[in-house]
């Protein structure tokens, strides 16, 4: 099996680096999108016309699955791509609300994401149907996705970020961008044993084994 991985930047390569190790057989294919990164910033018509250009080369090798690794161009493109590309198919990462939801013992979760991804009406209707009444915090994160790409991610203020986390007495964080997976055994470190990180991987190993068997 041939499976297309895309993201704009170094969040794909910890998705795609993952993913090989669970599902050691299949043929792992990964593109970026270097001279655009990072795509949080940017208006959801801009998103949606440079992932079908960067994709591209995905469609070309006639993929299984294409992964959308990136919660930001699922969010704001994944349907955009699918009714362009009907038959292909797509697999997208957005983030974990709905386990989340379902785990948390405070009844307060943290969302680590970039500034589209948390604006976009998928994010927010996923909001509204899972997590109603609970209490969904979202921390600035705006510059994380940058740093991390020019491999500053030790400029990126993870100890004080989850430290507010803490203070309200969050339980469980989301990442909700791809580009967080590269600084996840900082984020665990500084929650703690208490807190649950969640991260998409596993999750979408077993879809893409379900979708293909
Ligand atoms: N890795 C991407 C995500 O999951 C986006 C980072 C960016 O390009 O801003 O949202």
């Amino acid at each position: 099996m041939r499976i297309g991985v895309f993201d704009s930047g170094v969040g794909g390569k910890a998705v795609a680096g993952k993913l090989q190790e669970l599902l050691p057989d299949a043929e792992i294919i990964s593109v970026d999108d270097y001279a655009h990164v990072p795509y949080g910033d940017r208006i959801p018509e801009d998103i949606i016309e440079l992932t079908k250009i960067a994709i591209q080369p995905l469609l070309d090798t006639e993929c299984d699955a294409i992964i959308i690794a990136c919660n930001t161009a699922t969010t704001v493109a994944i349907s955009a791509l699918r009714a362009t590309f009907p038959s292909v198919n797509f697999i997208g990462i957005e983030p974990m609300i709905k386990p989340a939801a379902a785990i948390t013992k405070s009844k307060i979760i943290a969302v680590l994401a970039t500034p589209r991804t948390l604006q976009s009406d998928r994010y927010n209707e996923l909001k509204q149907t899972w997590a109603k009444d609970i209490t969904v915090i979202e921390p600035d994160c705006s510059g994380w996705a940058k740093l991390i790409e020019d491999g500053s991610s030790s400029r990126v203020q993870v100890e004080a970020t989850i430290a507010g986390l803490l203070q309200e007495n969050v339980d469980v964080i989301v990442l909700g961008c791809t580009h967080y997976h590269m600084i996840k055994e900082r984020i665990v470190d500084a929650a703690g044993d208490s807190v649950t990180v969640l991260e998409p991987t596993d999750a979408i190993a077993n879809r893409i084994k379900y979708l293909l068997a």
